[in-house]
């Protein structure tokens, strides 16, 4: 198949390129390379762009003539979205409905839409389900809410078909260390906390002790960056076999603590580093645990990864040898 990534020198963008052209596919990235890396792309398969570029984007279709888009390119930070909302509406809100105003004018109409847990604001219950309320208590999740809402009515009154996937928390990195996980500024638990094993940052601040958890501490769905990628692959087949628009849930279906993920770093790493128990942050919600069943179902999902140990071990090799 031939496929276009928007964000593909991203985090999760890159791991689904690298999964891509190892299965003998044909990948064009689209990436503005304002936070992808230029190292995580082969040279000949980038194209330097805007998202709000459309008259690129759209040349890039026509000459290229994907059969499916992938699209990674978006603001993550769900503290900078509450300082900075507007941003957050036109970059990933107004962003994502040009391109696929530009998909549907040049006749492409397949495609995977990357979603959020955030979605779910502070579920009723865990593990959640897709049918559950769309209750986002931030403006990213609002953001990624109002694309999946403009995608479903899209796709019931044309011939544009898409795979909305909610993803829980992606974390690891490729098994042959050559891409990883590289934000600035990184905020999430897994490389920071070995950031302090590697003695570059001076502790992990545990952010809220009091949840309702067994523990205390928060609980998420870490899932390998690989198996997420293979997510997207099994969707896009699924949509060229003319399966039908949905938004599909993507985790292990098990949770992990703050503290849990914590110790088993210590353990994978073999290093000490000071823990330190700080205020909760704002907007985090106790516990977010996927009900992944109807991915497994419908998509024929099998994830090989599960395994917090074995999650840490990829991304520990990787911030060992990183390469940007
Ligand atoms: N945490 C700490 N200390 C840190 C960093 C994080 O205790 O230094 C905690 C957080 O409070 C949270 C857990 O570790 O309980 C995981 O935090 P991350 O920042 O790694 O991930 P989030 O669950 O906050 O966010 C992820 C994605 C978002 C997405 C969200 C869905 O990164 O893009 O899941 O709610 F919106």
């Amino acid at each position: 198949m031939r496929f276009v990534l928007t964000g593909g020198a991203g985090y999760i963008g890159s791991h689904v390129y690298r999964l891509l052209k190892e299965r003998g596919h044909e990948v064009v990235v689209y990436d503005n390379l304002s936070h992808g890396h230029r190292e995580a792309v082969e040279p000949s398969d980038l194209r330097v762009g805007d998202l709000h570029d459309t008259e690129k984007f759209r040349e890039v279709l026509l000459s290229f003539r994907p059969d499916v888009v992938m699209h990674f390119a978006a603001f993550i930070e769900v503290g900078i979205s509450t300082e900075r909302p507007l941003e957050f509406f036109e970059n990933n809100t107004v962003g994502t409905i040009r391109l696929v105003q530009a998909m549907m004018h040049t006749g492409v109409h397949h495609f995977i839409f990357s979603s959020t847990a955030a979605v779910y604001g502070h579920p009723e219950r865990v593990p959640i389900s897709e049918d559950a309320r769309l209750t986002p208590v931030n403006p990213y999740g609002s953001s990624k809410v109002m694309v999946e809402e403009f995608l479903r009515s899209l796709s019931e009154w044309s011939s544009f078909r898409y795979v909305a996937i909610r993803y829980f928390n992606a974390a690891g990195a490729a098994e042959d260390g050559s891409i990883g996980e590289a934000h600035d500024p990184e905020t999430h638990l897994i490389p920071l906390i070995l950031k302090a094993a590697k003695g570059e940052r001076p502790h992990i601040t545990i952010f809220g002790t009091d949840f309702p958890t067994p523990d205390g501490t928060a609980i998420r769905d870490y899932i390998h960056v690989t198996d997420l990628a293979e997510a997207h692959l099994l969707a896009a087949e699924y949509l060229m076999d003319g399966g039908e628009s949905q938004a599909l849930n993507c985790g292990y279906s098990r949770g992990y603590s703050v503290r849990e993920v914590i110790d088993t770093a210590k353990k994978v790493t073999g290093r000490e580093f000071p823990v330190i128990e700080g205020d909760r942050r704002a907007g985090d919600p106790p516990a977010l645990v996927a009900d992944s069943s109807r991915m497994r179902t419908i998509l024929g999902w099998k994830p090989t990864r599960d395994d917090l140990a074995y999650i840490i071990k990829t991304a520990w090799n990787w911030e060992l040898n990183r390469r940007y």
